[in-house]
């Protein structure tokens, strides 16, 4: 018998990524067949408005289309299932059932892989078959696939990087034109910049995902988003910009990290998402409105990095093409990767124990009663935490009130948290203040 020259897709989803991804396959057929060695099929597509996203991309007959996903895992005529509904409960049976049914999976969906990632990877060595995700962090930028493959043979240490398009935009035009986050918000959502609901952008949530994932692609481990500490830009005043940008050579970017001490084993992961204080001249600083970065240090390659467009239909559809590629030579040449890591677990995808942030310089503001003796008292009250002071500077802003920012040397973030909260029992310290790290 020769071997099978077809890869069988079924696409779940046809919103904004999962049109685009149909749309992409049927356009690129030919080209797609020739780096394949093989012939790619779309046998369903499927979504509540399936009938009329099918008549609007023109598929053809051969392609069925239906509201319900089952109908595609229980096809023996599917090889590979595209989940791209979103959330992470319906998208979690899909993919659990596809697996089960011994379909391939590939997901753009880093909610989900950051909820269920031993799950799923548990399912998928169980039925031998392959999750790819590169669409899940920074859409168009191919980072899972380096970190996967490109970089197999390497130790990674760290990854830190811009991955989310909001609040980079938000953060950017803040540092150009001044203004407020909510204002700035509403003007990226008029331009189609942020989503109607921007909440698990702005507080950091949806990097979180980002960050969890590639916890899980460095370590083999699995560590939640909800065990990942989390700042967003709720505290974030374009004071701060005007500081940081005039008087420090820095500007704040929203930052995801991973560092992994490859020393401890099972290895230990520091993950956090905060607004960050980058100095100007860094590669991070350059990445402005919605494009995404990441900067990733190995100990042979050293430091490399990644920047491109991190969201929107076409780089996430364009991921997800490249999943299709990947995985398709992996059908028809009879080698699946069934690790979601490309091997790094060890067969098991384990709770990982988080690691203290690592000491860096904080900057701290706050509002003060301008009255003699108040700076000592507080530089004082930091001095008894263990928080020692590189750089202190006022700015009156009436008669009544300054505004007081404190550059801190390196010092443990809990250091630094418990200092702020006693200084802020002063009456006459307004509860209203930031604290943002620096980038080292
Ligand atoms: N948008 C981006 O720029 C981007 C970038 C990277 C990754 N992603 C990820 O890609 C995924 C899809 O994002 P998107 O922006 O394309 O979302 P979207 O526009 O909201 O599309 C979701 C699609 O899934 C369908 N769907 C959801 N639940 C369903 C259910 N229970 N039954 C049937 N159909 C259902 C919807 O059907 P109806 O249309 O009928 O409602 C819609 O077609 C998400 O995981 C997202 O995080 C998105």
């Amino acid at each position: 018998m020769s071997p099978r020259r077809e890869v069988r897709v079924a696409v779940a989803g046809l919103g904004n990524v999962g049109a685009e991804a149909v749309r992409l396959i049927q356009a690129r057929k030919r080209a797609f067949s020739e780096r394949l060695g093989g012939r790619l099929t779309t046998t369903w597509v499927c979504s509540r408005r399936a009938a009329a996203v099918a008549r609007r991309l023109k598929l053809p007959k051969s392609v069925k289309r239906t509201k319900d996903w089952r109908d595609l895992v229980s096809d023996p005529n599917v090889d590979v299932i595209v989940e791209l509904y979103g959330g992470d409960k319906e998208a979690k049976k899909l993919v659990i059932a596809a697996l089960r049914a011994g379909k391939h999976v590939i997901t753009a969906n880093k909610h989900l892989l950051a909820q269920h990632w031993p799950e799923i990877a548990r399912e998928a060595r169980k039925a031998r078959r392959s999750v790819y995700f590169e669409a899940a962090v920074a859409s168009a930028i191919p980072i899972v696939q380096a970190l996967r493959d490109g970089l197999a043979a390497d130790r990674v240490t760290s990854v830190t990087g811009i991955f989310n398009g909001t609040t980079n935009f938000v953060l950017s035009k803040m540092a150009h034109e001044g203004g407020s986050v909510s204002e700035i918000v509403k003007e990226a959502q008029r331009l189609g910049m942020a989503e109607r609901d921007p909440t698990m952008d702005l507080n950091g949530m949806d990097t979180a995902h980002k960050v969890s994932v590639t916890a899980s692609l460095l370590s083999g481990g699995w560590l939640p988003a909800d065990k990942i500490a989390r700042v967003g830009l709720e505290g974030v005043h374009a004071d701060d910009m005007i500081f940081a940008v005039h008087e420090l050579g820095r500007t704040i970017r929203l930052l995801g990290t991973v560092r992994v001490d490859h020393a401890s084993s099972p290895a230990r992961v520091e993950a956090h998402v905060q607004p960050t204080l980058v100095p100007l001249d860094h590669p991070l600083a350059a990445v402005h409105g919605g494009y995404n970065a990441a900067l990733v240090e190995a100990d042979s390659a050293g430091d490399l990095m990644f920047y491109g467009k991190g969201a929107g239909p076409g780089p996430a559809a364009g991921a997800v093409l490249a999943d299709l590629l990947a995985l398709g030579r992996e059908i028809l040449g009879g080698a699946e990767a069934f690790d979601l890591t490309g091997g790094r677990s060890g067969g098991a995808s384990a709770m990982l124990k988080p690691l203290p942030e690592s000491p860096a310089p904080y900057y701290i503001r706050l509002q003060v009663k301008d009255r003699p003796g108040e700076l000592a008292k507080i530089t004082g009250a930091l001095g008894r935490e263990g928080v020692s002071i590189s750089k202190i500077s006022q700015a009156s802003r009436s008669r009544a009130a300054a505004s007081v920012m404190i550059l801190t040397h390196p010092s443990a973030r809990k250091d630094v948290e418990r200092a702020v909260k006693a200084v802020l029992k002063f009456a006459s310290v307004s509860k209203s203040h930031s604290l943002l790290r620096l980038l080292p």
